[in-house]
Formats: C-alpha cells, structure tokens, sequence
C-alpha cells in the first residue's frame, strides 16, 4: 500500500530542470547565480531589503545569535510550544531559557510575555525575543514588536513553518522585528531538500551573516580573518531546488488550503475531531486538529498507522522536556493541552483523491 507521509516534497520536473540548469552553469558550489537568484525571491515574499540563503533553519537563527553576541549573559524567551531548533542555538550559547504559554491559537501569550518582559526588565542583561508562527499561523506581531521595543528587547521570527503566509496586518510572515528566519527542510512548504534563510531590511545584519556563513573570510586574495565564521551557506544546487518550488509557491499554498478544507467538511459532516480555527493569512502548512481526549487522538494516530497514514502529536512543549526542566515557563496548561490532544494531519501538496478517502476513513 501507497503510504501516505504527513507533509513530503512536492518536486517533479522544474525541480530537475533547474539543478539541471545549476550543474551546467558549472556551479556546483556553494555560491552561484542560483543563490543570488533565490535569495532575491526570497526578499521579495517576506517584503524584506535582504535575504541571505543558509543550510537550514537552525544555522539561520544560530547566525543572527552569532551577530547579536548571544552568549551566557543573555536571556532568550520563546515559546513552549515549539519545534527545539527555536531554542537550540540560544542553548548552545548558554543563554538562559524562558518559555512562554500558547494562546488559544496555539502561538506565543501576548500576556504572559509582557509579564515575562516585565519581570526580566529587573535583571541585568540583554533579552531575545523568538515568537513563532506555528504550523504556517503567524503570531501577533505587532503587539509582540510592541513589546520588545517598550521593553528594550531584540526580537528575531521564527517564521520557520510559515514560508508564505501574512500576519493579521498584511505583513508577510518573517517581516517584524530585526529579522525573520525561514526553513527549507524536505517537510516544509517550500523545501530545497535541507535550507534555510535569514530575512532582514538591515543591510548590516545581511551582510555579517553572509560572511559568517562563509567562514568570515576578509575581502583579500588571501585567507585572512579577523573573527571566526561558520560553513553555513546554502549551495547552488540546492538552491536550484528552492527556485523552481518558490515559482510553484501560488498553487502550493492553494493545495495546502483545499487540504484544510477537506478536514473542515469532515469535522462538518460529524467527525469527532475539532479542526484549529483559521488564523487570517496562515498558509495552511499542517491542518491541525484537537481530538476530546489524549486516548482518543492516540488511538487515531495508531488507526492511520495501521492504515499506512502518517500523523503526529502537536509539539511536545519545551517545558515538559527533561533537557528545560529547570527552566522558567510562564503558564504552560494551554500548551500542555493542545500537546495532549492535538495532531497533525497529513498535509502534503500532492494528496491526490484517493488519499483523501483513506484519510476520510480512518477519521471516520
Ligand atoms: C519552528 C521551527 N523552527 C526552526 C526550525 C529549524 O529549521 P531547520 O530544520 O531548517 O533547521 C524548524 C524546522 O525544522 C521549525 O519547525
């Protein structure tokens, strides 16, 4: 039997005829036109001055982390409900770790994290901001821009899984704050196999993390270096891959979307299972849905297991991760919940017909 993956790349020939492209520009590194090409449409979707394409998510964040001096003196608020990449470079910085509660959205408590800022406004140090946009549903990031900035916090968006999607003021997601960040792994909406992007309108921040990406090399023909950088840049290559699924982006985000409304028909026509409400301007990554009770969603992701559906658990909040045990949470029952009963529907672009009544049956 077919199986059904929760959200796979959706590539076919454009894909290969622009690595094909790539490979006979003779660019078969880690810079080239596709890069710089890439990086452009990236700038234009999330409406910032500067894009720069990196490995992946995590190197995206670990570079503005890098550029801002995020170190042990720092304190980084986050989330709880949220994939780990959100707070691992700030962890390996030694940075301390506060997690914030979810509204019913499932995104960052705007009132829980200005109780945080307040409460951190009394210590010394500088504060992080990372809010996400969970599953494509971006956060409210005017109030949490806000503030940051009544609260002399910097503010990075981790708009990771939400590639395409506009905020509750018209901004495209990754727009707020000092930068957005981006991923491209093989899930995502748009992937390049592995990738990711920093987006920024600061000229200064772009151009540092282009340079830290590329081992912080000086402009001289020989290798000279006045600070440490890292091997973090996207290659031509797979770049070539994010090109062609960027083009594609219109009609991804219009089949992401008919996959959220055939879930919402069966919740319609009697299922037991609660689809989230639509946050405006989402791009509809994962549809995600709460079932009345842990049993219940365990035993419907067991029943597309059997079936050879794949399904997850919303995230596990950080909070509950043995790893974060010591650190701070600022409520945590909303997240808790929406962990417990929570699961995410296969959502892949290409969910053909077929598939859809497969899926149907198991919910049903
Ligand atoms: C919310 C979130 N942040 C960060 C990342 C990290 O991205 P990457 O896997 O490209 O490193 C991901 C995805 O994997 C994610 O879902």
């Amino acid at each position: 039997m077919k199986r059904i993956f929760l959200s796979p790349p959706w590539v076919d020939r454009s894909e290969r005829e622009c690595v094909s492209a790539a490979f006979d520009s003779g660019y078969v590194a880690p810079c080239g036109p596709m890069v710089e090409e890439f990086e452009r449409e990236l700038s234009r979707i999330s409406g910032r001055r500067h894009a720069v394409a990196v490995a992946s998510g995590t190197a995206a964040l670990d570079l503005i982390m890098e550029d801002l001096g995020v170190d042990g003196s720092w304190t980084v608020i986050a989330p709880t409900l949220t994939f780990i990449a959100t707070i691992g470079p700030a962890f390996h910085r030694g940075a301390k770790l506060v997690f914030v509660d979810s509204d019913a959205t499932g995104n960052i408590d705007t009132a829980l994290l200005a109780r945080a800022l307040g409460d951190l406004s009394r210590v010394k140090g500088k504060t992080l901001v990372i809010p996400v946009d969970l599953y494509g549903r971006v956060c409210k990031t005017g109030e949490i821009s806000a503030l940051c900035r009544l609260h002399g916090a910097a503010m990075v968006c981790d708009s990771a899984e939400a590639v395409g999607a506009i905020d509750l003021e018209g901004r495209p997601a990754g727009k707020c704050g000092l930068a957005g960040i981006y991923s491209f792994n093989g899930n995502k909406i748009v992937t390049t196999s592995g990738g990711g992007a920093v987006v920024t309108d600061s000229k200064r921040l772009a151009d540092h993390v282009r340079k830290l990406s590329q081992q912080s090399r000086e402009n001289k023909i020989w290798y000279e270096h006045k600070e440490v950088g890292f091997n973090y840049r996207m290659s031509n290559i797979v770049a070539a891959i994010g090109l062609a699924q960027i083009r594609k982006l219109p009609e991804i985000l219009a089949k992401r979307e008919a996959n959220f409304r055939f879930y919402r028909s069966l919740e319609e026509s009697g299922a037991s299972l609660k689809i989230w409400d639509s946050v405006p301007g989402e791009n509809h990554w994962l549809t995600i849905a709460s079932l009345p009770s842990r049993r219940e969603r365990d035993s419907l992701i067991r029943r597309f297991g059997d079936a050879c559906i794949e399904s997850r658990p919303v995230w596990k909040p950080m909070h509950l991760q043995s790893v974060f045990r010591n650190c701070r949470i600022y409520g945590g029952s909303v997240a808790e919940d929406l962990f417990l009963r929570g699961i995410c529907l296969p959502s892949g672009s290409g969910l053909e017909k077929s598939d859809l009544a497969r899926i149907a049956a198991c919910i049903r």
